[in-house]
């Protein structure tokens, strides 16, 4: 059974990236199980779906409770088709939760999708104007403004270097402590245009907004975005099937070197000292193929694609006890 891909004309779209290297990455058996741990709108589910016959199943997972309300409008009515609103941390549990054990693919689109940077309410985009919130599920946690209205001078600047690469990243921090301290800051736009006034005309390099790098950061922290992805690969990668294969697309170096890093590991056999006897090694539980990247064609088509990178680790063998736990 097919389903009708673009019939959700009343949701809007997100434009799936890499849709044949992810289709041809997962190796789609017709009857198999598979998890969209990243529903977003849909868009790679229903290619997924399209491949799948009346005994595959579609496991669809999203933190984002707007997008688990698209998944069930857009995929509701398909008995194929599993809806959870989850983090993908928790993939164990939801699996659990839904009597599933092992699966054949799991797929991670990563960050934020069109819909979420296009809601001026979801406060994740300096380009419109909105309350500064920038949390996938709305009703968790500390919002942005929360967060820069109360931290600490170094932790603004520590979060600034690290997740959004900031160079400037001190004097922002001290920019944001000194407005603050007569106005808390409440907006995208008053945001963006503390660091734009930081970061003065230099901060304008290669077209860029000179918040890009800010507005990354804060939102990689206040959904812990980088935690979220460490022990969701961990997880996904223990509920695999042999033959089973988890892809990955990711849009900055920080993601994709956790990526890389685990996905390396895990495809690797230990480094032995070969000055001592060699143990018996046991041979790694996964292959890890090679890294794909979007094609010229799809760079222009869909701008969102430029910065992918698409990696792809096979489950091998079966898991040795306590490794990956
Ligand atoms: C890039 S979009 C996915 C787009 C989707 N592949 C499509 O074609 O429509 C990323 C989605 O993942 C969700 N997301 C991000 N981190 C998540 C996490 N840790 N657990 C579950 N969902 C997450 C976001 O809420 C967002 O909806």
């Amino acid at each position: 059974m097919n389903s009708a891909p673009g019939t959700a004309t009343a949701i809007q779209q997100h434009q799936p990236v890499m849709p044949v290297q992810v289709l041809n990455g997962l190796c789609v058996k017709r009857e198999g199980k598979y998890v969209d741990a990243t529903y977003g709108r849909g868009g790679h589910s229903s290619l997924l779906l399209e491949h799948l016959n009346d005994e595959g199943r579609l496991l669809v997972i999203d933190r984002d409770p707007q997008a688990v309300s698209a998944a069930r409008q857009r995929h509701g009515a398909d008995p194929r088709v599993l809806i959870a609103e989850a983090c993908f941390a928790d993939l164990s549990e939801t699996l659990d939760s839904h009597a599933w054990s092992k699966v054949d693919g799991v797929l991670m689109d990563l960050g934020v999708s069109s819909p979420q940077l296009d809601q001026a309410e979801r406060g994740f985009s300096f380009m419109h104007d909105g309350p500064l919130d920038m949390r996938m599920s709305p009703d968790k946690g500390q919002s942005a403004a929360d967060w820069v209205n109360s931290a600490e001078l170094s932790d603004i600047a520590t979060v600034l270097r690290e997740y959004g690469e900031e160079r400037q990243a001190r004097r922002i921090a001290q920019a944001i402590i000194r407005h603050r301290e007569s106005k808390p800051l409440q907006t995208t736009h008053e945001l963006a245009e503390l660091v734009a006034k930081v970061l003065g005309p230099s901060g304008r390099k290669l077209g860029k907004h000179p918040a890009t790098r800010t507005f990354q950061a804060v939102r990689i922290h206040i959904n812990d975005e980088l935690g979220q992805l460490r022990i969701g690969l961990r997880a996904a990668m223990r509920v695999l099937r042999v033959g089973g294969r988890l892809a990955v697309i990711s849009f900055h170096s920080l993601e994709d070197r956790i990526v890389k890093q685990t996905f390396k590991a895990a495809s690797s056999k230990p480094a032995v000292n070969r000055r001592l006897p060699v143990p018996d090694m046991p041979e790694p539980e996964f292959f890890n193929h090679k890294r794909q990247l979007p094609g010229a064609d799809e760079i222009v088509s869909n701008s969102r694609s430029r910065s992918a990178v698409l990696r792809v680790i096979e489950r091998v063998r079966e898991p040795l006890a306590g490794v990956l736990s």
